[in-house]
Formats: structure tokens, sequence, C-alpha cells
């Protein structure tokens, strides 16, 4: 439950107070940090069941909790998804290959507050055309988070992923869209990641929110498998997805899930 304070918009999307921003950071930082030390454990013939495993123990280390074990029927600390998997790939025996892409995806509540992020990991060796789609999704994200400012709206947001995406023959998933959290996992808006300039709600300063694009080398359209949650390309083509927690600020952007070693770049290996 919320306490007394902040207020939400007719959109339905709340605005927190500026003390709420400490209580992000350190979610978001747990989650950071988290994602820096499991890189090395990306490697061919790792299982992602295994890399599940330790996310679990680093969450419990860092006396945080997982907010995806229970979640909906979820069962895992992170969603790792491999290659065509767009999202949402759930951990299991099957090892990683060379050159393997995947994004790992971990959320945790840390004294109430939701962090969430996700990067992506290779095992192995990168192939040109990946390192590519890493590298625009990467950007896309960016680009999404230097359109994060008061009197700007969702639409701008999602036009500057959605046009440089675009400008690179690559597409933005649809069918999957950021959201708004804080003291809740999924709260409004739903934050899409294409649009038009100057359509959706205002930014305005204590609003939280992820961006997290999902880019295909391919078409956009996904589905869901039979296990509900995996989702993947239609026409199996490669998938990359990135993700940060972020807050609007007086004159822009809290990135609440930075890397405190400066490794959600791809590059940093
Ligand atoms: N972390 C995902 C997101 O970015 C949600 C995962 S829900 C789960 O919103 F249940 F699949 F883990
Ligand atoms: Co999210
Ligand atoms: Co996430």
């Amino acid at each position: 439950m919320y306490e007394k304070g902040g207020r939400i918009t007719r959109e339905g999307i709340r605005i927190h107070e500026p003390g709420d921003f400490a209580g992000m950071h350190a979610a978001g930082q747990v989650v950071a940090e988290i994602l820096d030390e499991i890189g090395p454990h990306v490697v061919p013939g790792q299982t992602t069941a295994e890399i599940d495993r330790i996310i679990t123990e680093m969450v419990a280390a860092r006396g945080a909790t997982s907010a995806t074990i229970g979640y909906r029927g979820y069962q895992h600390a992170s969603c790792i998804s491999v290659n065509h998997v767009v999202c949402h790939g759930i951990p299991g025996p099957k090892a990683l290959k060379d050159g393997d892409i995947l994004n790992i995806d971990v959320t945790v509540i840390v004294d109430g507050w939701f962090g969430d992020s996700s990067r992506m990991f290779v095992a192995g060796t990168l192939s040109r055309r990946a390192e590519r789609l890493i590298q625009v999704t990467h950007d896309a994200l960016m680009k999404g988070i230097e359109a994060v400012k008061p009197g700007n709206t969702f639409g701008d947001v999602g036009h500057a992923i959605q046009s440089f995406v675009e400008a690179h023959r690559m597409s933005v998933v649809r069918d999957f869209c950021g959201h708004g959290l804080g003291r809740v996992f999924h709260a409004p808006p739903n934050v899409l990641h294409y649009g038009r300039p100057g359509r959706e709600a205002m930014l305005e300063e204590g609003m939280f929110f992820t961006i997290e694009p999902m880019v295909n080398l391919g078409r956009p359209e996904t589905k869901v498998l039979a296990d509900d949650w995996t989702a993947v390309t239609r026409d199996r083509s490669l998938s990359a997805q990135f993700e940060h927690s972020v807050g609007v600020t007086a004159d822009g952007v809290d990135i609440f899930t930075l890397s405190p070693a400066g490794r959600f770049h791809p590059t940093w290996r």
C-alpha cells in the first residue's frame, strides 16, 4: 500500500515525491550489481537454469526479494531470452552454445521499491549481425531515455526509439511495452516503444517507469509458446532487448539501474 503523499494523474500515472527517488536508486542498484556480476557466468556450455540459480543466490545475498518468483505463477528470479526469444524466456536445462546472444532480465524489491533492468550478453563469439542488433537496441533505449524530460510526451519517447531502429532497417516489437513501476511492479502507463511526437501522456517530474525496447532483425510479429510465457519472433529472426528503470526529474531523467561497473553497454568485454 502507498502511504500518504504523491498524486495520480488523469491517466492513472503516479507522481512520486522527491524522497521516493532514494528507494528506487537502492532497488535499481541491486539489479545493476547482479547484472554486472552475472556476466562471467555467461559462457558456452552453461545452462540458463544455472545462471538463474546464481541470480537467485545473488538476490538473497543482498537481502532483496525477487519480484518475479510467484508473479502470475512465474517461478524464476530472471527471464533469460536466447536468440529468437523476444522476452520472458524461462530458464531451463538447455546449454548455451558458442555465439548465442541472450537477454537477462531481473526485477527485485528492496524496502518495497521495485528495480527492473535487463541487458544483452553473449556466450563466446559475437557475430557481426548480432553485434549490430545489440548495438542498435542499446542505442535505441538511450535515444528513448534522452527524450525523457518534463513537457515531452510518451509519444516522443516511443518515436525516438522507433525512428532510430527503423533507420537501421530493424523492427520494433509492438506486442510488449515498458511500464510504470515504483512500489508496484507493473502500473500505468504502458510505455510504447513506437509512436508519434506529441502523442500520449505528458511526462511529469516524479513519474517512474521502465523503457525496454525489443528489436528484431526481421519482422516485428511475435508469438507466445505453449508454456504461456516464452515470446518468440514469428519469423525466427534474432531479437534483442535492453531495459532501464528511470524517473523524471525537474530537468530530465534519473536512471536508477545504471551499471556501477560501467558494464551496461554491450562493448564491456
Ligand atoms: N521483468 C519483466 C519486465 O520487464 C517482467 C517479467 S515478469 C515474469 O516487465 F514473470 F516473466 F518474470
Ligand atoms: Co519491465
Ligand atoms: Co524487466
